[in-house]
């Protein structure tokens, strides 16, 4: 009784003032962790771990390419890619979100879809292409995603904002260079107490050490919840969104 408390992944009913949660989903909160940074920090740092640290392991100098690199997974693997090394190359959709991701921490960015994805991943990794391309897009950039891969590429379709991508015919990954593809979910990676703590743990640590900021962009009261879809279905938000009781 009395601590304080988050959870990145649970029953759906976020929307509302109070709620019950099954303590397994619960984290408890250090003291430094004030509330709206656990909310914009819990579910997205704790995807953006698994999928650079478990899915694959990009290495340090090696180019991935990252979709909506100024959201707020975006941003939080911005930085986490910084601090390792990695080159992250942002795909965005208005010049300032290439400011804000560059910001924090993409090597270089894409403004998509002004410019050509696959011809600038050419330019900036001089031919070779990829070896993990991480995709949140879905639908409208799942060809792009494939065609910016080196052979034996892997891509990692971790999220539909346009859409979900149906009815692959898996042949295209034949064609295309022996490719693999992997759908994951932070759902799979939080089923165990113990590695929903040890994230946890890394993700306070780094926020404690200030290697990862939390950029919120936006914040709206609860009742005003559709308008907070609206910009975000219409790509207008910036990192974090918050609706507040
Ligand atoms: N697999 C998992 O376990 C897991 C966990 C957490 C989140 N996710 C997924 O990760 C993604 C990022 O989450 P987030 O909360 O940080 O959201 P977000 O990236 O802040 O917002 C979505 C962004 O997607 C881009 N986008 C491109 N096409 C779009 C379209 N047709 N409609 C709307 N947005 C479009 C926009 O950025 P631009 O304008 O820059 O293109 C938009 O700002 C989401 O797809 C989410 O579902 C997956």
């Amino acid at each position: 009784p009395g601590d304080r408390i988050a959870y990145a992944d649970g029953p759906l009913g976020a929307y509302a003032e109070m709620r019950l949660l099954p303590a397994r989903h619960a984290v408890k909160l250090p003291p430094a962790v004030d509330f709206e940074t656990a909310a914009a920090l819990l579910l997205k740092g704790l995807t953006v771990q698994f999928l650079l640290e478990r899915t694959c392991r990009p290495q340090p100098d090696e180019s991935i390419l990252w979709w909506a690199a100024a959201g707020g997974v975006g941003l939080l693997a911005c930085q986490w890619a910084r601090a390792a090394g990695i080159r992250l190359i942002g795909v965005v959709g208005s010049d300032a979100k290439a400011t804000q991701a560059r910001a924090a921490g993409a090597f270089a960015t894409i403004v998509w879809p002004r410019e050509d994805v696959v011809a600038r991943v050419r330019e900036l990794t001089a031919g070779a292409m990829l070896r993990v391309v991480y995709d949140s897009v879905g639908r409208d950039s799942f060809t792009t995603s494939l065609d910016c891969l080196a052979p034996f590429g892997l891509l990692v379709s971790f999220g539909n904002a346009s859409g979900p991508v149906t009815g692959v015919d898996l042949g295209i990954l034949a064609r295309k260079g022996s490719l693999y593809l992997t759908r994951p979910t932070l759902a799979t990676h939080l089923a165990s107490r113990e590695r929903l703590d040890a994230g946890a743990a890394a993700l306070f640590q780094r926020v404690r050490e200030g290697a990862l900021q939390v950029h919120i962009g936006q914040r709206w009261p609860l009742r005003e919840a559709a308008a907070a879809h609206r910009a975000l279905a219409a790509r207008q938000t910036v990192g974090a969104s918050l609706l507040l009781p």
